[in-house]
């Protein structure tokens, strides 16, 4: 058996022409575009690179994104600043602050202050909360969000399904546990201490890996038909000398042999992040507007 490859790209674009037109419609209603503000701190080139593609998938959708560039050396209060005016711009309706800072800031303390209502990252611990009581008010981070899409579009319902969560980062481990929760799976968080996790995988009906070291779940770990969401996109040497290639968390040739459905890497979870980015942007803007 060879299992059915999610098309994450394809989903992301279907996504993202429907918050375009959602987002069309909005600055029809308001007279105003539903608006991002991005912002980065000093000059990592991998988060520039995101920035730019989440700058131009708001551009696509007819959002605005205005960004602001601050240069490393920024002060934690400085960029504390930005975020306070920010948050009482009425153009504004999210805010997404590009980690990671340089060491100088706590990163936690500068998420705590964009208005929970503007935080389309949904790393705000109120989000946090939110998502932990079921509270509809919640921004979700975008990553599991992504994931969740996925899942529901390819098995429907999954009550009673058993899902297994490598990971426990806030970004995406928990918050993901904390969706399938809702969706009344049976979840287990599988992290480094975790006591034989092949038998573990070969348990879950839906795993889900977002440990970031490439290739770690193997093909034999998974239970044949299981349904495989890899998060992981690491940079690993390539077969020529001098070229780098993309893997996930999954050995992705041998746990396709086993799976029912498994997204690749890349062209998986990756565009749904940027899609779900979108989403929760629109939805953002839609809350405040009233
Ligand atoms: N750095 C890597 N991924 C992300 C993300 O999804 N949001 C933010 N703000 N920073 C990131």
């Amino acid at each position: 058996m060879t299992g059915k490859r999610i098309d994450g790209k394809a989903t992301a674009a279907e996504l993202r022409a429907e918050v375009g037109r959602i987002a069309a419609f909005f600055r029809a209603g308001t007279g105003r575009p539903v608006g991002l503000a991005t912002v980065l701190v000093g000059e990592d080139p991998a988060s520039e690179v995101y920035i730019r593609s989440k700058r131009a998938a708001c551009g696509e959708a007819t959002m605005e994104s205005v960004h602001h560039a601050l240069p490393a050396e920024t002060s934690e209060a400085d960029l504390l600043a930005l975020i306070a005016r920010l948050n009482a711009d009425p153009a504004v309706d999210g805010i997404l602050v590009q980690l990671p800072l340089p060491g100088h800031m706590d990163a936690g303390r500068v998420i705590d202050a964009i208005d929970p209502d503007k935080d389309v990252d949904g790393f705000h611990v109120v989000n946090a909360g939110r998502l932990a009581v079921g509270d509809p008010a919640a921004l979700v981070p975008c990553t599991p969000l992504g994931c969740l899409h996925l899942l529901k579009a390819e098995l429907g319902d999954l009550s009673g399904k058993h899902a297994v969560v490598i990971g426990r980062s806030n970004i995406v481990g928990k918050p993901m546990a904390m969706l399938l929760l809702a969706e009344s799976c049976t979840v287990t968080i599988a992290h480094s201490r975790t006591h034989d996790l092949p038998a573990l995988v070969r348990e879950a009906d839906i795993v889900v890996a977002a440990v970031g070291r490439p290739e770690m779940v193997r093909g034999e770990w998974i239970k044949p038909g299981a349904t495989v969401i890899d998060v992981g996109i690491n940079r690993v040497a390539g077969t020529e000398p001098g070229k780098t290639r993309l893997v996930g968390d999954v050995a992705f040739a041998e746990a396709e042999a086993q799976a029912g459905a498994i997204t690749p890497v890349p062209g998986g979870v990756g565009p749904m992040t940027i899609a779900m980015l979108l989403r929760n942007t629109v939805v953002a803007a839609h809350r405040r507007a009233g």
